[in-house]
């Protein structure tokens, strides 16, 4: 099973949009299965899960068996969902009191590695120790901007956190989303992405795109209901490279 992170700190980047559109996309052809692990739930809350009658995290934690009965089939085939739940809350708490404090959810993750070929997981947008599981627990980080000033400051800054958790070669994207390019400051900051972070750059980005935000009304991705959106095409392709990269 491989695990893909859409990762950034900074809030309403896309990571939940991207989460659920791009883990559609493998279920046509691969066991895939979402992991909520915010807080905020709108991944579970999109994918029409179960929510907030959970308390099990802590014995997940500590028998570390238990994260099948907390893995529900959406909607659609092959696309699974592990919803967030009110104890989510606890959980950053709990993870302190473990002797490998950066490795549970990675190990949480293995119990699950021969029922699913692709995990996607939604994370919070902050930095904790939640979120150095996660990246721990990853093979692969891709990361969400909005082609501004004060995301592309903030680049930098999510490459050394990752690097902390000795993840860096772990950075396999930066994936720019709700990009206008009538803005000049988008324009300059896809070139800046082309210049100084060649290595990272995909050639590739999410239009910002009305139809984007309908998920949330919908409750489905955009491929089932405006296929042929500019933000759909991009997705499709973007899903086309991680799978060129990982599978
Ligand atoms: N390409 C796009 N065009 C227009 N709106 C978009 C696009 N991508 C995402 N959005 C909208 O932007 C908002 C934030 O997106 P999303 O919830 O996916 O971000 P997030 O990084 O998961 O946020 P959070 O940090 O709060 O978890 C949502 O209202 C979503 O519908
Ligand atoms: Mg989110």
């Amino acid at each position: 099973m491989k695990i893909i992170t859409f990762y950034n700190q900074k809030g309403g980047v896309g990571k939940t949009s991207l989460t659920f559109n791009i883990a559609y996309l493998f279920s046509l052809k691969y066991r895939t299965v979402m992991w909520d692990l915010d807080t905020q739930g709108a991944l579970s809350m999109v994918s029409q899960s179960p929510r907030d009658k959970f308390n099990d995290y802590d014995k997940i934690f500590k028998k570390k068996g238990r994260i099948r009965k907390r893995t529900f089939l959406t909607k659609w085939d092959n696309l699974f969902v592990i919803p967030a739940g009110e104890d989510l809350n606890d959980l950053g708490v709990s993870l302190f009191d473990f002797k490998k404090s950066g490795k549970v959810a990675g190990d949480i993750a293995k119990k699950l590695s021969d029922d699913f070929d692709v995990m996607i997981i939604d994370p919070q947008a902050t930095k904790s120790l939640l979120i150095e599981n996660i990246i721990k627990a990853s093979d692969y980080i891709y990361m969400p901007v909005i082609p501004n000033s004060v995301n592309m400051k903030l680049i930098d800054d999510n490459i050394s956190f990752i690097q902390s958790c000795k993840a860096g070669r772990k950075i396999a994207g930066i994936i720019p989303n709700m990009t206008d390019l009538r803005k000049k400051v988008h324009q300059e900051s896809i070139e800046e992405l082309k210049k100084n972070y060649s290595a990272l750059y995909m050639d590739v980005f999410i239009p910002s795109c009305s139809k984007m935000e309908e998920i949330y009304l919908r409750l489905q991705p955009i491929e089932l209901f405006a296929k042929r959106s500019k933000a759909a095409l991009a997705l499709r392709e973007i899903y086309q490279k991680i799978e060129a990269k990982i599978l």
